[in-house]
């Protein structure tokens, strides 16, 4: 799907759009948005309305041919809703039913006309990037490992936008699509299968993106692993085959000077439990381990687009948890790379051992701040379902004001978190007899002290941790990745950025 800005004006006006499709605004108040007033010369948009062929309630859809005084071929009248403040949510119903019927018609190029200037509470640039979206999720495909390839996408291939061709929505525009790219990115990642997406392939995706848009790459191989003493890390990948890799991955769009931003993925390409081994049943599932990671690079991928100004260094730690003979084992007692000991007690509690060296690691950089994202444990989609992703950080002034900034940049990219807490009494529960701590706690709160033991690990900079258990896809029939959080770290960098 290609996106374009189409703006009207006295002379080129939206009744005289030639086009295969236009989406105009109904409400269920029976009233019609300035768009669809336009289109309504010949009375027939009101008729519909006035039948009851279409509610108007967020999502109904009505298809129209014959407009007479509209030079769409067809007009999509699109329910936002009681009435012309249209919400946030009534909106995004509208602009998804919009691209499920562009889907589904004959026509090559489509306008959305939709109130995007006069929103409740939201501009047009969320608009323009809500559309985008969409659009994309609309389209996406999952068949790179199918020999028949799911058919094409059908209907508009051209999706022009109705808002102000000004530099502000051009902007808007592109920082969309390039959101959306990274998205789409996330999503495939977390769809391959572990056969395919291995540590290896993370590492090729990360330098690939490197060539594409300018980001230094390094790629720290098992030796270099051992000689920064990254033991705990290393713990993980015993069991497996699979060479792990430490991806270390640069955008530098601010000043040289300037202290970046670090964020750091969980890369467990597979996940069986390791020895501590998980029940069979979905464990295909847990191929989405390195959703963590995925999200990074999909956030690179969207920053290197934009031309970020900003300075942001991504930090993926991959490897599979497998069983053999040569997996760690329940009690074994490992050494982080910051010196404490760990007690690995259930080898299933395997994120938090490869996240505490790649924060350590992250020390060196001066980080302004720390954000990593992990799908980290099944107690966060006990407690979040899979609405919010769960955010977690220390409570004094520096960290809440990270904590608001990240709230408030997922509620301005429809990516949501909500706030859990890490406090010390948490790490109560992480004593060991044996070891400096003990990497699972007692029952309860199984989020929130996985979250305490990272938080052992970031105590020399700011640091917040999203746990993406719940968010980074969907289970059941329609299963597959969502590519969240990248809206959400995509628009937190974006407001940092220069
Ligand atoms: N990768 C899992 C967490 C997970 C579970 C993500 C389900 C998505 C869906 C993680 O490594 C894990 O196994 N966590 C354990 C922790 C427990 C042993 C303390 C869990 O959540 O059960
Ligand atoms: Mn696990
Ligand atoms: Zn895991």
């Amino acid at each position: 799907m290609d996106f374009s800005i189409k703006a009207f004006d006295t002379k080129n006006t939206i009744q005289g759009a030639k086009t295969g499709c236009i989406a105009v605004g109904v409400f269920e108040n029976k009233k019609l948005s300035a768009q669809a007033k336009a289109l309504d010369q010949g009375g027939e948009i009101t008729a519909a309305l006035k039948a009851g062929d279409i509610s108007g309630k967020p999502g109904s859809t009505l298809l129209l041919r014959g407009v007479s005084k509209a030079g769409a071929e067809r007009v999509l009248l699109v329910g936002l809703g009681a009435d012309e403040a249209v919400g946030e949510k009534a909106f995004l119903s509208g602009v998804n039913a919009v691209m499920k019927a562009f889907g589904q018609i004959g026509a090559a190029d489509g306008i959305i006309a939709l109130p995007m200037e006069n929103l409740k509470e939201r501009d047009v640039n969320w608009a323009i990037r809500a559309c985008v979206i969409a659009g994309h999720e609309a389209v996406f495909r999952t068949d790179a490992q199918k020999s028949k390839k799911d058919p094409a996408p059908q209907g508009v291939k051209k999706v022009m936008l109705a808002v102000p061709n000004t530099a502000a929505t051009k902007l808007a525009l592109a920082q969309a699509e390039a959101i959306a790219n990274g998205m789409d990115l996330t999503k495939e990642l977390g769809n391959l299968s572990a056969n395919v997406c291995t540590p290896t392939y993370l590492a090729d995706t990360a330098k690939r993106l490197g060539k594409e848009f300018g980001f230094e790459v390094e790629v720290l191989e098992r030796k270099q692993m051992e000689a920064l003493k990254m033991g705990s890390l290393l713990s993980v990948t015993n069991g497996s085959e699979q060479p792990p890799k430490f991806i270390v991955i640069k955008h530098k769009g601010g000043k040289p000077k300037d202290a970046p931003v670090v964020l750091v993925g969980k890369g467990i390409t597979f996940d069986t439990g390791g020895i501590s081994i998980k029940p069979g049943a979905n464990m295909d599932e847990m191929k989405y381990d390195m959703c963590g990671a995925g999200s990074v690079l999909g956030t690179f991928r969207a920053i290197g687009e934009m031309g970020l100004k900003l300075n942001v260094i991504g930090i993926v730690a991959a490897c599979e948890n497998m069983p053999s003979g040569r997996a760690t084992k329940p009690g074994d007692i490992v050494t982080s790379m910051n010196g404490l000991t760990i007690e690995i007690l259930n080898t299933d509690a395997e994120g938090r051992l490869i996240l505490c060296d790649a924060l350590t690691y992250a020390e060196r950089f001066n980080p302004a701040a720390v954000v990593d994202i992990a799908t980290l444990t099944g107690a966060c989609i006990v407690a979040l379902g899979h609405h919010n992703s769960g955010l977690f950080t220390r409570e004094d002034d520096q960290h809440e004001a990270l904590a608001n900034e990240l709230l408030a940049a997922g509620k301005q990219a429809n990516d949501t978190a909500w706030r859990l807490p890490v406090q010390d009494i948490y790490n109560e529960q992480l004593k060991s007899n044996f070891a400096d701590l003990a990497n699972i706690g007692t029952p309860g709160g199984a989020s929130v002290t996985a979250a305490c033991f990272l938080e052992n690990f970031t105590r020399k900079y700011t640091w917040a941790h999203l746990d993406i258990a719940g968010t980074a896809w969907k289970s059941g029939g329609s299963k597959g990745a969502t590519g969240r959080p990248v809206p959400l770290l995509a628009t937190f960098l974006m407001n940092r950025a220069r």
